[in-house]
């Protein structure tokens, strides 16, 4: 080859290596689901009234160590040339009324799409759809609203007064999906704890949208720290 093709070959190897070391190899996604009632605290924090069922946070593209594939904003690297964040928010179109359903964005004042915008540039361009924001969000939609991640069904509980032991809701879950969920909690003052979203963890595969089911390698994460001895209030709907 001659100097100018050798030069373009170079580049495109230094590319791809440079793409592949940062953080193009995840192993799994989590798909993050919160519970409304335990996330919005105080209440005038929020939208009201508030979804009575859990909404979607993301999917996330998470490394075999459990930390996030770091994505950099728009100058990100760990995909070659993704699409954009605005570019991304305005493909939404055909599917916003269910994403404004049940991906909505919590905190009042705030409109939905800063939050899909956030997760686009956050997560979604180091995931397997760098290209195809519509595809992230509807696979991710379609996860979230699927019987198989019905937290309520999944939990084996429904929302109460009293609170549950953390360990009783992850064996739970391990019985009804397959698999060890995280669950994160928030800490109020006084110490309670609240969980505040359950996280499925989907074993990466060649295709999308991700569907087998694994462990978490962390199974408790926020405030919540031992199954054995956390008591978690998952309060009902108000
Ligand atoms: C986790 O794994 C990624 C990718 O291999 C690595 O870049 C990162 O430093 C690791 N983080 C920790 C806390 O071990
Ligand atoms: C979203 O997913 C659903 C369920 O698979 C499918 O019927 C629908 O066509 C998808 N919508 C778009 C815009 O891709």
């Amino acid at each position: 080859m001659g100097i100018k093709q050798f030069i373009g070959y170079a580049l495109v190897v230094f590319a791809s290596l440079v793409v592949s070391a940062q953080g193009s190899d995840f192993a799994f996604y989590k798909l993050s689901l919160i519970w409304p009632t335990s996330a919005c605290y105080p209440l005038s924090n929020c939208k009201t009234p508030l979804p009575t069922f859990f909404t979607i946070h993301g999917l996330w593209p998470t490394f075999a160590n459990d930390t996030a594939v770091p994505a950099y904003g728009p100058n990100n690297r760990c995909n070659a040339n993704p699409v954009g964040p605005d570019a991304a928010v305005a493909r939404l179109t055909p599917i916003q009324d269910r994403l404004n359903q049940r991906w909505p964005n919590l905190r009042a004042g705030v409109e939905n799409s800063v939050f899909w915008r956030h997760e686009w540039q956050n997560h979604g361009i180091c995931s397997d759809y760098p290209q195809d924001p519509l595809s992230y969000f509807n696979d991710t939609l379609n996860l979230a609203t699927s019987t198989k991640f019905d937290p309520f069904k999944a939990l084996g509980v429904q929302p109460s007064n009293t609170p549950y032991l953390l360990n009783t809701l992850l064996q739970n879950v391990y019985k009804n999906v397959g698999a060890y969920p995280q669950i994160s909690c928030s800490q109020r003052s006084g110490g309670a704890l609240y969980l505040k979203e359950i996280r499925f963890c989907l074993t990466r595969t060649k295709k999308t949208p991700p569907s087998v089911v694994q462990s978490c390698p962390t199974r408790v994460a926020g405030g919540c720290k031992d199954p054995l001895t956390n008591n978690v209030h998952f309060p009902p709907a108000s």
